[in-house]
């Protein structure tokens, strides 16, 4: 049986309205704005603005650019995919809630773990759902709050600089034209890495999940073996960026955007540089939002297409590296 070609038919993003710069975090650690531009190309990153602000709420005024974008309706979305590391609660998902203020309710809501690689999973979801014709219009976020979920001391220094609050969104539904549409997605993971970027508790494989102890020891804030994730990022991004471009018949010299996850500055250019894709053809956003995770290749790519980077017709290269290990890469011709 074959199927038509899903497309991204309209991207969105939102990000909160508080900066905060290297120099703000330097007041509250250890750090300098010279080692954190140095090492990840950093300079300042957005917080939600008070409590009582999660993914879900982020997401909102992307799904609306998204859908206008799209040229649809709220109501026009029939399954929700949420990609977050950050959900607003334990459980339920963050969809579920993105649901309810977005007025959809009975729409089916769908939360994945997938972390730096979500929005690729949940591209692959999407465009199977699509091409299976379960689903016509399909609303793909990643959004993540992570202001609230890192230690702002030296201990917690090498991975709170790292990280921001934002959000992105995509309409997934039918191509409209025989060349539109998504040409290449792979997916990985290799949880022999699992530990080497992770928040250990609450964890439900402990009797009990939380301890006073555990608090004290900071095991409910993410902890990174960062030279390690480095090392794998810098040889499965290029990978599967090949093994992508391979599947669509597609060279490097045919892309016209290449929007790689934003995790660090010096991954991203080494990336592109190994695969010969010139930086003016890169997108770099890491400086103005530092790692946003799920957010940051939809939201990458909005930001692209309103600055006339892209538009219909444009060959996107899309790659991610992250904690799991997952990573993924997918060509998309817009
Ligand atoms: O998106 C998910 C995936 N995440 C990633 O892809 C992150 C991948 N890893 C990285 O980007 C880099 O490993 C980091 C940017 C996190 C760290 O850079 P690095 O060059 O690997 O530094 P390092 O971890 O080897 O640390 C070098 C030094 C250490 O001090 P000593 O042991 O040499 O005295 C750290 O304690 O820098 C110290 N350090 C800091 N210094 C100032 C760690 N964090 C900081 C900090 N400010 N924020």
């Amino acid at each position: 049986m074959s199927f038509a070609r899903s497309a991204i038919l309209g991207v969105g993003h939102y990000v909160p309205t508080k900066v905060v710069t290297n120099h703000d975090l330097a007041k509250l650690m250890s750090t300098t704005d010279e080692w954190i531009v140095q090492r990840t190309g950093i300079r300042e990153r957005r917080y939600i603005e008070h409590s009582g602000i999660g993914a879900s709420d982020l997401a909102i005024p992307a799904v609306d650019m998204a859908l206008e974008h799209a040229g649809r309706r709220r109501e026009d979305i029939d399954a929700i995919i949420f990609a977050t590391l950050s959900p607003d609660h334990n459980f339920p998902g963050a969809g579920c809630f993105l649901g309810d203020k977005l007025g959809l309710h009975g729409v089916p809501a769908l939360d994945i773990r997938n972390q730096c690689s979500g929005f690729l999973y949940g591209l692959s979801i999407a465009d199977a759902w699509v091409r299976a014709g379960v689903y016509e219009n399909i609303l793909l976020v990643g959004a993540e709050v992570h202001s609230t979920g890192v230690e702002f001391n030296d201990r917690g220094r090498d991975v709170a600089v790292l990280f921001g609050d934002g959000a992105g969104a995509a309409i997934i539904g039918r191509a409209t034209s025989a060349e539109q549409g998504i040409h290449a997605l792979k997916l990985h993971a290799d949880g022999s890495g699992a530990k080497d970027l992770w928040v250990e508790a609450p964890a439900s494989a402990y009797v009990p999940r939380l301890t006073a102890e555990m608090l004290d020891a900071g095991k409910h804030f993410p902890a990174m073996n960062g030279k390690q994730v480095f090392r794998w990022a810098t040889e499965k991004m290029p990978e599967v960026a090949r093994e992508v471009l391979s599947i669509a018949q597609m060279g490097t010299d045919q892309v016209d955007l290449f929007v790689p996850h934003q995790a660090n500055l010096r991954i991203n250019q080494f990336v592109g540089q190994k695969l010969g894709i010139a930086e003016s053809k890169t997108v770099h956003n890491i400086e103005k939002y530092g790692n946003t995770t799920a957010a940051t290749i939809p939201l990458g790519l909005s930001e692209a297409w309103r600055e006339g980077r892209c538009g219909r017709g444009s060959r996107v290269l899309m790659a991610a590296f992250g904690s799991g290990y997952t990573w993924g890469g997918a060509v998309v011709i817009l």
